[in-house]
């Protein structure tokens, strides 16, 4: 077929599909423009987007509760009887061997920016810990770091990043020289992208020979491993588990041997942790059991009434909340990909930057466009199998996503310096506290010191007095 009637072709897709609008500036390109230009289209199945555009972008589509549901079975995070301190014995050890075998990789998700931080770039470049203001990337480094020494084995690490933040976290890794990890232990990747459209439907041009896009949300990890060569990557490497979370999770524990156990041992293929809620409305998505299946129901499509429906001891029958923490089955990410699968997709209302139909920049003040995003927990009910272990909020939940107030910043290092006054306390170091109860210091434990309250006992004789006021760092 010729050029021209290549794009003839394209020309009569693009009509039927209402998006001729995309070619508008064909004439004014040159060679090079045109062929950027068609490389983006070329990756778009057109039919694919209209089904979206019809559902997700014309009309905000109500979520479907699932006709019967209850909350979802879980572990909790202390065994209740002799048989499952057994289980949770066994499954711990199952755990360290799997994580010695240099079975299990760390996977974080950090596609995100640090807007709603009030922070330009990614967001795993953000300072964090409260006494050396080292950044999420770097304590997460170090934790990894940690778990090489301890299980003697390479832990690799792979990073999603999308195309907002791939350069400046491949420019950051290198010039903090890997925090000290071997480079080719860490796998720095981008995820995908959806277009942009306007609140009719039409794909918004960012450029004349350029769609406006955005990540594909965190659901989009699920597809980028395995598009990205990261999977295969991990299956050279005898990987069988990843550990999943979410960049701004600056307590995350990442090597957790009972999670990890309890996940293998039941055969599990995407597992996840789980909070109690603080409330009935605390804005956390309720894991439930749907047809048999684990599913998260965000807050906001969960009824008044069952969100605040109490069991007789008074608790919270939908209890548990998603913290965006899971192991997932190397094996399950191959299978939902050789098979097809589609995640369900999100529509946000956003300000989209974009040119109108003369080429003349948009920059509105008001929300005027669609961003569609996919998400992982959507996952949970296609995985054949799917535990929940419970586990404590100020073990290892300290999001950091706004600038201040509830999940900031402050909130997060609060949250580091009340785990380590918890950890010291528990090796019977006295921490001085406030009349409140909260301490009266500023304590930071680097992951190479100690991966977990254990370790900081097993260390009791390099840990100092502590007075009121003073500032440690236990590195
Ligand atoms: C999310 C979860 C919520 C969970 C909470 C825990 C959703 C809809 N909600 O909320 O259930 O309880 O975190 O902290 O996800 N990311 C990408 N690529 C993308 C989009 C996001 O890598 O395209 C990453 C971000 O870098 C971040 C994470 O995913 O690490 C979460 O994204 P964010 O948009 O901040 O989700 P939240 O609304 O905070």
């Amino acid at each position: 077929m010729t050029d021209q009637n290549k794009l003839q072709k394209l020309k009569t897709v693009l009509k039927k599909y209402g998006q001729s609008h995309i070619l508008a500036f064909w004439d004014r390109l040159d060679p090079a423009r045109r062929g950027w230009l068609l490389a983006q289209i070329n990756q778009l199945d057109f039919a694919q987007l209209d089904r979206w555009r019809e559902e997700f972008v014309l009309k905000a589509s109500p979520f479907k509760l699932p006709g019967k549901f209850v909350p979802a079975p879980f572990y909790a995070q202390q065994p209740g009887d002799a048989g499952q301190r057994e289980k949770y014995d066994q499954a711990r050890q199952l755990g360290d061997k799997l994580i010695s075998q240099g079975k299990v990789a760390a996977f974080v998700v950090a596609g995100g920016q640090g807007t709603r931080l009030g922070f330009d770039g990614p967001k795993g470049n953000f300072p964090i810990s409260p006494v050396k203001n080292k950044t999420l990337f770097q304590i997460f480094a170090e934790g990894i770091s940690a778990a090489r020494e301890k299980y003697h084995t390479s832990c690799p690490w792979y990073i999603m990043t999308s195309p907002l933040n791939y350069q400046q976290t491949l420019d950051i890794f290198s010039a903090n020289n890997y925090y000290g990890l071997d480079k080719k232990d860490v796998f720095i990747f981008q995820q995908g992208t959806l277009p942009n459209f306007s609140l009719d439907g039409k794909i918004l041009l960012a450029d004349i020979d350029t769609i406006a896009t955005s990540p594909d949300g965190h659901g989009g990890s699920l597809r980028a491993l395995y598009n990205s060569g990261a999977m295969a990557d991990m299956q050279k490497r005898g990987i069988e588990f990843v550990s999943y979370w979410q960049v701004d999770n600056s307590l995350i524990n990442i090597f957790d041997p009972l999670f990890i156990g309890l996940h293998a041992f039941d055969g599990a293929e995407m597992s996840s942790k789980g909070l109690s809620k603080t409330g009935p409305f605390e804005k956390l998505g309720n894991f439930c059991l749907a047809d048999g299946k684990v599913t998260v129901i965000e807050y906001s499509d969960l009824p008044d009434e069952l969100a605040e429906k109490r069991n007789p001891d008074g608790s919270l029958a939908f209890e548990l909340g998603s913290i965006a923490i899971h192991i997932i089955s190397v094996s399950f990410i191959e299978r939902l990909n050789k098979h097809g699968f589609v995640l369900p997709l999100h529509r946000a209302v956003k300000k989209i930057s974009h040119i109108d139909d003369k080429g003349q920049r948009i920059e509105s003040k008001e929300p005027n466009g669609i961003k569609l995003e996919s998400f992982v927990f959507d996952a949970l009910p296609l995985a054949g199998k799917s535990i929940i272990l419970q586990t404590v909020r100020s073990e290892e939940f300290a999001p950091a996503k706004n600038a201040t107030g509830v999940d900031s910043a402050q909130t997060a290092r609060q949250m580091m310096v009340d785990r380590s006054a918890v950890w010291l306390e528990s090796a019977g170091v006295k921490v001085p506290r406030k009349a409140d109860g909260s301490p009266d210091c500023v304590i930071e434990i680097s992951p190479g010191f100690a991966l977990t309250r254990e370790d900081v006992a097993k260390k009791r004789d390099k840990i100092p007095a502590i007075k009121p006021g003073d500032k440690v760092y236990l590195g």
